[in-house]
């Protein structure tokens, strides 16, 4: 069983299921981000979908959150998106107060329907002002002031109501397909910035936690923490070599943010391997770093086998970032070349994670894109049977982890409607919950009742 107080349901990303078209966003007055932007170049998204029109979570989140009621989830996991809050994003900029007042009607719907709010502050979508300002998270010193004073306003808006916060998701998302691979906005293919970006964005969390265990805890309480991505690495074998490449695979994905913020400083691994590149935290921001989080947030999807030496795709950037040899991907194939369902990968990670940080584990998101699943008409697509397998295995996971002595806290599937999947547009679909994107119409799909039935059974009846 898992504990009596875990928190389950679903979670979603503002830029990903806001948005109902172009006229609600501009009377809506938020600003655009560097998504709108993005998505306005040639080629960028798959599909050409427009983060402005994804599932109209404005219009509808009371029946959202009455359908994920209906579920049985005991809590939802959305963010704020901060130009929706501070148009133009700087600290000196005006804020919105229709924004500040959506998200409040947000919370108290939750609070009124019994489940708990947990808030994501950065969710990728970069006030666009702030980029064409200064560069965005390249320029530490203005972006850190920045956000801090974005995430002031929203903990004194929501600190009264809201117990749990995450300052960003995935940093690591946000450097190297961002910054790196140029795949996601702002676009950029550098093999320095990733190492600029990733820095600026552990000393912005480590500052807005530092305000929030400082000003706000105080008064309200509550915790705050990161949440990072990062899949198994499991050696191709057990020969040395391969051993040790999964471990520096496992430093990039995870200890890059991980060991800062809860051992004080970059993995070695990687100062080796990146020599000058890797900026160095000053002894101020060691301290302000190490401590920074009350939990461990993670996201998790799926297990690839790693290779020592083997091919890299990341023009040149690091060699051991994404190992992949043929084979490399295990499991049955998903809607996205990445995401593979290997259930076992996820107990390891679950238990390498507790052991090294030795933090209580929120789990932050997990889910699935069936393959095809697009290109069936919505009465077959509801019945997602790949999902409803992937959760099963992966949720069994979760429960086997607990019973190895780790402490997990929350669960949140990935995601609760389909949504707008980033570069690839809306064709990967990822939601328990269809959603015709036409009509906005949404359609429970077998696995939002297969997940609403495993926690029924496996959380205790207070
Ligand atoms: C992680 C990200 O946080 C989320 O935005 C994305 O949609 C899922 N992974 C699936 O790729």
């Amino acid at each position: 069983m898992l504990r009596e107080d875990f928190l389950w349901g679903f979670a979603t990303a503002a830029a990903q299921v806001e948005g109902g078209g172009e006229e609600q966003e501009l009377a809506s007055g938020k600003g655009p981000s560097i998504w709108d932007w993005f998505c306005e170049k040639p080629g960028k998204i798959l599909d050409g979908a427009k983060v402005n029109k994804t599932c109209n979570f404005i219009d509808n989140y009371k029946a959202d959150l009455a359908l994920m009621k209906s579920l049985g989830v005991n809590s939802y996991r959305f963010s704020i998106s901060w130009p929706r809050i501070v148009p133009k994003g700087g600290k000196d900029d005006p804020v919105n107060e229709q924004g500040v007042k959506f998200y409040s009607d947000v919370i108290d719907e939750c609070l009124r329907l019994g489940i708990t709010p947990f808030v994501t502050l950065y969710h990728w979508d970069l006030p666009l002002e702030l980029y064409q300002r200064y560069g965005g998270w390249l320029n530490k010193e203005r972006a850190v002031e920045d956000y801090v004073r974005y995430a002031k306003v929203c903990f004194d808006a929501y600190g009264d109501r809201v117990k749990h916060w995450l300052t960003f998701n995935e940093p690591f998302v946000v450097a190297i397909h961002g910054h790196s691979f140029g795949v996601f906005a702002p676009g950029h293919t550098s093999n320095t910035e990733p190492w600029i970006v990733a820095h600026t964005l552990l000393v912005a969390h480590a500052t807005a936690a530092k305000v929030f265990h400082d000003e706000i805890a105080p008064k309200h309480g509550g915790v705050i923490g990161i949440t990072l991505n990062g899949d198994w690495a499991e050696p191709w074998d057990q020969t040395p070599e391969n051993i040790k490449a999964a471990q520096d695979k496992m430093d990039v994905a995870v200890g890059w943010f991980a060991d800062p913020v809860y051992l004080g400083d970059y993995p070695e691994s990687m100062k080796q391997m990146l020599q000058g590149r890797l900026p160095e935290f000053t002894a101020e921001e060691k301290a302000l770093l190490k401590g920074s989080s009350d939990f461990y947030g993670c996201n998790f999807y799926t297990t690839n086998m790693i290779k020592a030496g083997a091919d890299d795709e990341t023009n040149g950037n690091t060699q051991l970032l994404f190992t992949r040899p043929d084979g490399s991907y295990i499991g049955p194939e998903s809607a996205l070349d990445w995401l593979r369902d290997v259930p076992w990968g996820f107990r390891k990670h679950l238990n390498y994670l507790y052991k090294r940080y030795q933090m209580p584990i929120y789990i932050t998101e997990n889910g699935y894109a069936c393959k095809g699943e697009s290109d069936k008409p919505a009465e077959e697509a509801i019945h997602d049977t790949d999902r409803v397998n992937y959760y099963k295995g992966y949720l069994g996971a979760v429960q086997d982890a607990v019973n190895d002595g780790v402490d997990i806290r929350s669960y949140y599937a990935w995601s609760f409607v389909d949504n707008f999947e980033w570069a690839s547009g809306l064709v990967p679909r990822f939601g328990c919950v269809r959603c015709d994107y036409d009509t906005f119409k949404r359609t429970p799909k077998d696995s939002s009742k297969f997940v609403g039935e495993f926690f029924d059974s496996h959380i205790p009846k207070k």
